[in-house]
């Protein structure tokens, strides 16, 4: 697992998005794990840049979104479908038939979720998914308790995430219960992680994800089990983490790092 402490959330979201562009560029095909929710927001903006800019190609890739809300459909404007068509799709050439996102509206929950296992299996596995973290530690809706073998399903919420996303919501009471949620087990088969985390509410969870042991209470702690994750954090949200000088060390000394004039 690989700790990137960035002087800034701009810097952060900039040098997370050269990880997906990477990708992209060695594979034009490859299949992309989305997120949501304010964290990737400037790592969206980057990858539009790209494109527009620098040319990063999206007309072969397919994506998958980590979770939608159970009974938003896509026009509302807290569903995730808008998110994603607000902040990345519209900006960019990917064809709408290579995305995915969970259905918030379907009526047969059980049937979805194996399709979207299937579909995403179908299509190769995810070579690079995108994951924000929640103040409770969660990856995706995948809430404390949540076995590290789960699958796509649904789920009911925690009480501290329907209060962190009141704020996106006119009243709390209108934040949905449920979402569906690719599981931890889901997540974990895709070919590398990038996790992303800002600001100061975010330390307590980034520090038990990194350095406290592998457990279901905080889901995104299973990040250790994968060979092939990354994590990239502000200054604010590596606060609580112990062994700081060490993950600055091995940025700075890792094969291939650049070396001082
Ligand atoms: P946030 O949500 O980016 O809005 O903080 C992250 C998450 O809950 O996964």
């Amino acid at each position: 697992m690989e700790v990137i402490i960035c002087p800034s959330y701009d810097e952060m979201s900039v040098r997370a998005a050269q990880e997906v562009a990477v990708v992209l560029n060695t594979k034009p095909n490859a299949v992309l794990g989305l997120a949501t929710g304010s964290t990737p927001l400037a790592l969206y903006k980057e990858l539009v840049r790209l494109h527009k800019d620098e040319g990063l190609d999206f007309s072969q890739v397919t994506t998958f979104n980590l979770d939608e809300y159970v009974c938003l459909n896509p026009t509302h404007e807290q569903s995730y479908h808008y998110f994603m068509q607000e902040h990345l799709f519209q900006h960019i050439n990917i064809p709408p038939e290579s995305i995915h996102i969970p259905s918030g509206t379907t009526r047969n929950h059980v049937a979805f979720c194996d399709w979207y296992e299937n579909r995403i299996k179908e299509c190769g596995g995810i070579d690079i998914q995108i994951l924000g973290i929640g103040s409770d530690g969660h990856i995706a809706f995948n809430e404390p308790g949540s076995s590290l073998g789960s699958r796509t399903r649904i789920k009911t919420l925690a009480k501290v995430t329907i209060d962190d996303n009141a704020r996106f919501f006119k009243k709390a009471e209108d934040v949905p219960i449920y979402a569906i949620t690719m599981g931890v087990g889901t997540i974990l088969e895709a070919r590398k992680l990038l996790l992303v985390a800002n600001g100061d509410g975010k330390a307590g969870a980034v520090a038990q994800a990194i350095e406290g042991p592998v457990t279901s209470m905080i889901t995104a702690s299973a990040l250790q089990l994968h060979p092939d994750s990354v994590i990239y954090i502000d200054e604010a949200a590596s606060a609580s983490l112990k062994m700081c000088d060490y993950y600055r060390w091995i940025q700075d000394n890792k094969p291939g790092a650049p070396k001082p004039e």
